[in-house]
């Protein structure tokens, strides 16, 4: 019985931690021609925030898990939300901007 817990545990946590793929230059390159003067600093800054800011009210989404026009919807109505609870100040502009970036580009990264 003992061993089933321990079990389940694991599983919940290796659920629980989603892996997120390390940005690279040809992320970068894929959404150049939407996002000109786009950097690899500004995306990996996208990752940073959105790994402080998407986790505070459930687990972090997988990038994947969603299309680009998917998060277009999803990145503003989440922060809207953030907003009503925590404040209007809680969140820029551009920080929003860079999250959204960072999914968008993410969402089209090849899974490995
Ligand atoms: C203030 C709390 C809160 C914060 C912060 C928050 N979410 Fe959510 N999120 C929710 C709730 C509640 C749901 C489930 C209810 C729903 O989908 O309407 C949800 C659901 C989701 C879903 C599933 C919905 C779907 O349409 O498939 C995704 C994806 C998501 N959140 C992404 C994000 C991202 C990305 C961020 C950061 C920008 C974020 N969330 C920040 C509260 C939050």
């Amino acid at each position: 019985m003992k061993k089933i817990y321990i079990l389940v545990s694991l599983t919940l946590l290796a659920a629980c931690s989603a892996k997120l793929i390390q940005p690279t230059q040809s992320d970068v390159d894929r959404v150049s021609p939407t996002y000109p003067g786009y950097t690899l600093a500004d995306l990996n800054q996208g990752k940073v925030l959105f790994g402080q800011t998407c986790n505070r009210c459930h687990p972090l989404k997988n990038p994947t898990g969603h299309t680009a026009d998917q998060w277009k919807d999803i990145v503003p109505k989440m922060i809207g939300r953030l907003k009503k609870k925590k404040g209007e100040d809680v969140i820029s502009d551009q920080q929003q901007e860079l999250i959204l970036r960072y999914l968008v580009t993410m969402s089209g990264a090849s899974k490995h």
